[in-house]
């Protein structure tokens, strides 16, 4: 195992001692979150109970295989707690997440549980937000005005940008489980989060968008010097 994926299993382990018997948890996306789910599954095997809601059609089919039992948000709308990973972190807990993809239902699931535990590796822990170009879900139909409406939400930001249709690994454009399309949003740093959120949250052809603010309570951050904790 890579010393990164070290980490991240501390990390995803480090949050599994926070699940208690009994909890309806949410379950993350990514490389980060499967070491989770691995973790998860043992101890089901083992005989803890609990029920989650996954984030992702990749999730499901990981978490399926490990044999935890599933639900989804319309049968159990109200969760205890999401452990799902990030791609930024800042001291404040403001995210940026969706380099998966799966922005969109990480959102929905975090938003519906009293806690989100954010797992990472201490790579993803940063100052300001934004050297990970920022993940975007659009709407193909009017996507060529969408773009046009994100550059000038950037420029009223004083915000340089840079936009990217994401392509899957075949070349093909991604599209997400919501049948959608991820542009990947370069600002270099992201001077003002929260401005930024609501600027795109106001446009239209925008799903959804990768800044996660007020959402996280605490992260686990895994460090090669040891194991740290950040609490909203
Ligand atoms: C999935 O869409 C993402 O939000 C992931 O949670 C995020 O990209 C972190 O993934 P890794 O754990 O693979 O870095």
């Amino acid at each position: 195992m890579s010393d990164s994926d070290d980490l991240k299993k501390q990390a995803a382990l480090a949050a599994l001692d926070h699940v208690e018997p009994g909890m309806k948890l949410g379950i993350g996306t990514g490389s980060t979150a499967a070491f989770f789910v691995q973790g998860l599954g043992e101890r089901v095997r083992g005989g803890l109970d609990i029920i989650g809601v996954p984030t992702s059609e990749r999730t499901a089919k990981l978490a399926t295989a490990e044999g935890i039992r599933l639900t989804t948000l319309d049968e159990t709308p109200h969760l205890d707690l999401t452990i799902d990973g990030a791609d930024e972190l800042d001291p404040s807990l403001r995210l940026i997440k969706g380099g998966g993809g799966a922005l969109l239902r990480e959102k929905i699931v975090a938003s519906s549980s009293d806690r989100m535990i954010v797992i990472a590796d201490g790579s993803k822990l940063v100052d300001q937000l934004g050297a990970f170009p920022l993940p975007i879900e659009v709407n193909h139909f009017g996507l060529g005005a969408t773009l046009i409406a994100i550059e000038a939400a950037a420029r009223q930001l004083d915000q340089p940008v840079t936009l990217k249709r994401r392509l899957a690994s075949d070349g093909t454009a991604f599209v997400t489980d919501g049948g959608h399309a991820i542009i990947d949003a370069s600002f270099g740093l992201i001077r003002e989060p929260e401005a930024m959120n609501l600027a795109l949250a106001a446009i239209p052809g925008v799903v959804e968008h990768g800044l996660f603010i007020g959402i996280a309570t605490a992260a686990v951050i895994a460090r090669p010097d040891g194991v740290i904790w950040l609490h909203a």
